[in-house]
């Protein structure tokens, strides 16, 4: 595996890749590398010929009180994981490097960026966007692989590559959890282990909800009540939201069919933790 810190060197080097017609995969993490990172690495080593990996804790997707000051960094073990998973180009970029001196020109999400996660986070998918426009313009990847974890930036991502006419496609990777349901979040360190078994209600509500929705039951009401029912009863889970949508617009639905997204957000303890389930997908 080969590290770079600088565009123009990660760029020179694609070079070489692209002239030989090699395919260039782009897992984007902001490190603090995962189970759940590490499969989109593998997603992303079966369809593509080059694999590129960029960590970068993104400064402009932090809002001023929010964690990016204590977000976990790990870069020696990162590399290990990377390397020992196939990846083949890290890219460590540093702020400076990647929003220069009086960088002021932005990315915006638009109103289905100021909804659920935007609504709490004003400016995160603004922030969001802009490093995903920037890295796609420093690697012009083939094939950009992100996870369904966070899904509200996956439709985002697709509505932007769609929008700017970016000439990449996007796959989507199921979100990988532990044997107990939690799903995989580098926040997850934060919790202790009271909180990580409160955690669990998240996980334990959405599969609740769609077993309904198996059995037939498709008033998203009903359902929704019935997640609030499982949350509430957990004492360590402030729930935030919990929302049945539709995934090109993340308006409210009243009719649960397959491909609806169920999404939850709640504090367990200060951890703000998300999760979905897609109806009718793997899980639940
Ligand atoms: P980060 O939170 O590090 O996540 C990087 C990628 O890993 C995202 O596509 C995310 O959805 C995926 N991921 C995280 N947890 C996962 C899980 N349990 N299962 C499957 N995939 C999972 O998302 C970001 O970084 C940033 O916003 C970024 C896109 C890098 C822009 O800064």
């Amino acid at each position: 595996m080969e590290e770079f810190s600088t565009i123009a060197s990660l760029r020179a080097r694609l070079a070489k890749e692209r002239a030989t017609g090699r395919t260039i995969g782009l897992v984007a993490t902001m490190g603090s590398l995962h189970a759940g990172h590490l499969s989109l690495v593998d997603a992303a080593r079966q369809s593509s010929d080059c694999v590129i990996l960029s960590a970068f804790v993104n400064p402009l997707q932090f809002g001023p009180h929010e964690d990016f000051a204590r977000y976990p960094r790990d870069p020696v073990r990162d590399r290990d994981l990377a390397a020992a998973r196939g990846v083949d180009v890290l890219f460590t970029p540093s702020a400076a490097e990647m929003y220069g001196a009086g960088s002021d020109v932005r990315v915006v999400a638009g109103e289905v960026g100021s909804r659920l996660e935007g609504a709490v986070r004003p400016g995160h998918f603004d922030g969001v966007l802009t490093v995903v426009a920037k890295l796609f313009n420093i690697i012009a990847p083939d094939i950009a692989f992100f996870g369904q974890k966070d899904i509200q930036q996956v439709i985002l991502v697709r509505r932007m590559i769609r929008e700017l006419d970016f000439a990449v496609r996007l796959t989507v990777v199921p979100i990988q959890r532990e044997p107990d349901g939690l799903a995989l979040s580098s926040r997850n360190t934060y919790l202790s282990p009271t909180e990580r078994a409160s955690a669990l209600a998240l996980s334990r509500a959405l599969r609740a909800v769609a077993a309904e929705w198996r059995d037939g039951e498709t008033d998203a009401g009903v359902l929704r009540a019935r997640m609030e029912e499982i949350l509430h009863a957990e004492p360590g889970v402030v729930v935030d939201y919990v929302v049945i949508v539709e995934p090109e617009r993340l308006a409210p639905v009243t009719r649960a069919v397959a491909g609806i997204i169920v999404a939850v957000a709640a504090l367990v303890g200060r951890t703000r933790l998300i999760d979905n389930v897609i109806l009718g997908e793997a899980y639940a």
